[in-house]
């Protein structure tokens, strides 16, 4: 028995930090993401292999389950096995894990591999878990593993489409016509999302009233944003994207390489960029409906851009005998 799955990376649009101190975000599920094969095997034996970072590791079925401690080495593969060690199964199988987006840069690549995994290795367990089930475990796992976890990426890699997520953390899909046609391009810095949450409660301690009509503004961003996309408004968004950069950039998320790529983006035609994610790093996004080769062309001879759309379909898996 051969099992396929796939489950996509996200892109924050609207809303990061500020969805921390309980503003709305917007976030959208990309078509790059995580595919997972697996295959079975006639004995005890549980092959994984990550090829991307040259991982390959051969478990055994003891009673039916891996002998796992918990202990994390801060890698893609503690959510791989933290995912094997939840079930039970009969025979043994090898596992590949694809994972065909950018890693550790703001994309959602641990969730991604996280929900990929969970839905092929829960339907080789006979338990076919369902779509609240994998969102839920799986963002227990990223909890287990950094501490804190909200509930962005694992929902999005799980639903896919384009989420609203408002003050109270609650997330509802925006359904809306408009085609969005975005750039990532990645600066190759690694971004450190709870130094950076940490920084921005830092300023808000010491400037409450501002950083209070700050988030605000962002939250009315997200808001008009909303808007925009359900009624195709494609300058509102952009220009919505780029005062929402501005707004980032004051609460000292952004850097150097971060903004070089924005204007580079907008200097060869894009109607709106901004940091993606926790800034510090990571990568950008650009809408760009025009001149989308020529933008490509000009961050990819400084940093590692491309196209993506947004992804429809959350995680899904097809069972090949
Ligand atoms: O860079 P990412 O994808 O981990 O996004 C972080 C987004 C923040 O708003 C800064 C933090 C969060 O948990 O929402």
């Amino acid at each position: 028995m051969k099992i396929k799955s796939f489950a996509p990376g996200k892109v924050i649009l609207f809303g990061e930090h500020s969805v921390v101190h309980n503003r709305p975000a917007i976030a959208m599920a990309i078509d790059k993401g995580v595919d997972v094969e697996l295959n079975s095997r006639d004995d005890n034996i549980i092959t994984v292999t990550i090829p991307v970072i040259n991982y390959s590791e051969k478990l055994f079925l003891l009673d039916n389950m891996i002998d796992y401690n918990h202990i994390h080495n801060n890698m893609i593969t503690d959510y791989v096995l933290e995912v094997i060690s939840l079930f039970k199964f009969d025979k043994g199988f090898d596992l590949e894990v694809n994972i065909n987006m950018p890693l550790g840069v703001g994309l959602g690549s641990s969730a991604a591999v996280t929900v990929s995994c969970m839905k092929a290795i829960s339907l080789y367990a006979n338990e076919d878990y369902d779509l609240e089930t994998i969102a839920q475990k799986s963002r227990n796992i990223e909890i287990a593993i950094q501490g804190a976890a909200s509930p962005i990426d694992t929902s999005m890699s799980t639903y896919g489409g384009i989420i609203y997520i408002n003050h109270e953390s609650k997330l509802n899909r925006i359904d809306f016509d408009m085609q969005l046609p975005i750039i990532i391009s990645d600066c190759n810095i690694e971004a450190n999302t709870g130094k950076l949450v940490e920084s921005v409660r830092l300023k808000y301690v010491e400037y409450p009233e501002i950083m209070t009509n700050i988030f605000d503004a962002m939250g009315l961003i997200a808001d008009n944003a909303k808007i925009a996309l359900e009624e195709g408004n494609s300058e509102s968004l952009a220009n919505l994207m780029n005062l929402n950069q501005g707004l980032l950039d004051s609460i000292g998320v952004n850097t150097f390489e971060l903004s070089d790529m924005v204007f580079t983006a907008r200097k060869f035609g894009a109607l709106g960029s901004k940091l993606t994610g926790s800034g510090g790093g990571g990568c950008i996004i650009a809408y760009a409906p025009d001149n989308t080769e020529e933008i490509l062309r000009q961050l990819n001879l400084k940093y590692k851009a491309f196209k993506c759309e947004e992804s429809k379909k959350g995680v899904q898996a097809q069972i090949i005998k």
